[in-house]
């Protein structure tokens, strides 16, 4: 096992426990929306996004617990976006990690409302005090989070990506769409970890750079995968970019041009932590991984 595989398994276990304890299980009727939600956020997922802030905000010694709060929030809004992806009304897609997506395993409703309630809680906990003592810092985390989730972000990228099943973009209008619908919330991620940690604003802005062509490399990544690996290693369905006709890299570049422009952003990415000296290692190895992955 390398240093890095060490280590976004350990920051993993860390965000498992502290999603379990945020969602502990209800009974009665509140039981089956917690049971979903739960279903959604834990056991599985890479947890890049918390391994990101939990990353970029040890290099400014910040305390683990606030990080990985912060961690907690941004996994509950990717998930939230995976449950609401795989929707009939969107993707349509039955597997999600593994195992039957949410819809599936309760019913659309359920999926829908557990979604809301990821989204919810996750801001609840930015705006709490165990996740910062400052609430300057809370309601920079919360203001960051909410601008890369909605509409100027993930739920844009999210629309254009509907609406480009029937239309045909050029590569600015694909790289919009991918630094919306994935490149956001990879942003908050990195630049989250840098504000809990008390970073400088030079500081969060090379730490944005950095963000920004990892976020791209990241999305092109899953396109070469959603057409190359099969749905047992993804545990998430495969194919589905060319069925649904999605526009993607490799629509407009072809698998080796969309590989190239992979490889060159993770060079980019890594060369924006020059400021971080030593200190980066684990941010330059995400960036690896992202480009490394088989799933
Ligand atoms: C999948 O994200 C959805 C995209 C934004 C492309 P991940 O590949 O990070 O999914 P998990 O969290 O590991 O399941
Ligand atoms: C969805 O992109 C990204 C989100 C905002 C959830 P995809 O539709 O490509 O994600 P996968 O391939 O289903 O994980
Ligand atoms: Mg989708
Ligand atoms: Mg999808
Ligand atoms: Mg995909």
């Amino acid at each position: 096992m390398t240093a890095f595989d060490a280590r976004i398994k350990e920051t993993a276990a860390l965000v498992e426990t502290a999603l379990d304890q945020l969602l502990p299980r209800r009974s009665g009727p509140l039981g089956r929306v917690v049971d979903a939600m739960r279903h959604g956020a834990l056991d599985g997922g890479k947890r890049l996004r918390p391994f990101l802030v939990i990353a970029a905000a040890d290099m400014f010694g910040a305390p683990r617990a606030r990080s990985v709060r912060t961690g907690c929030a941004v996994e509950m809004i990717h998930c939230y976006s995976l449950i609401h992806d795989d929707l009939p009304a969107m993707d349509d897609s039955d597997l999600r990690r593994g195992r039957p997506s949410v819809h599936r395993a309760y019913d659309e409703a359920t999926a829908i409302l557990a979604g809301d309630a990821l989204l919810t809680q996750a801001f609840e906990i930015l705006a709490a005090p165990e996740t910062h003592p400052d609430g300057d810092i809370r309601c920079r985390l919360a203001l960051e989070l909410a601008k890369a989730s909605g509409k100027e972000g993930m739920v844009g990228g999210q629309m254009i990506d509907i609406y480009a099943e029937q239309k045909n973009f050029d590569l600015a209008g694909i790289e919009e769409l991918q630094r919306l619908k994935t490149g956001a919330i990879i942003r908050f991620s990195a630049i989250g970890g840098g504000i809990v940690g008390g970073a400088t604003d030079a500081e969060v802005e090379a730490l944005r750079r950095y963000a920004e062509d990892l976020g791209l490399a990241f999305q092109i990544v899953d396109d070469i995968l959603d057409a190359t690996a099969d749905a047992q290693t993804l545990g998430k369905p495969s194919g589905q970019d060319a069925e649904m006709d999605k526009a993607t890299f490799i629509k407009l570049l072809g698998m080796d041009g969309a590989r190239r422009k992979a490889a060159e952003l993770v060079d980019r990415c890594k060369a924006h932590l020059a400021p971080f000296g030593a200190r980066a290692e684990p941010l330059k190895g995400a960036a690896d991984f992202v480009f490394a992955r088989k799933s």
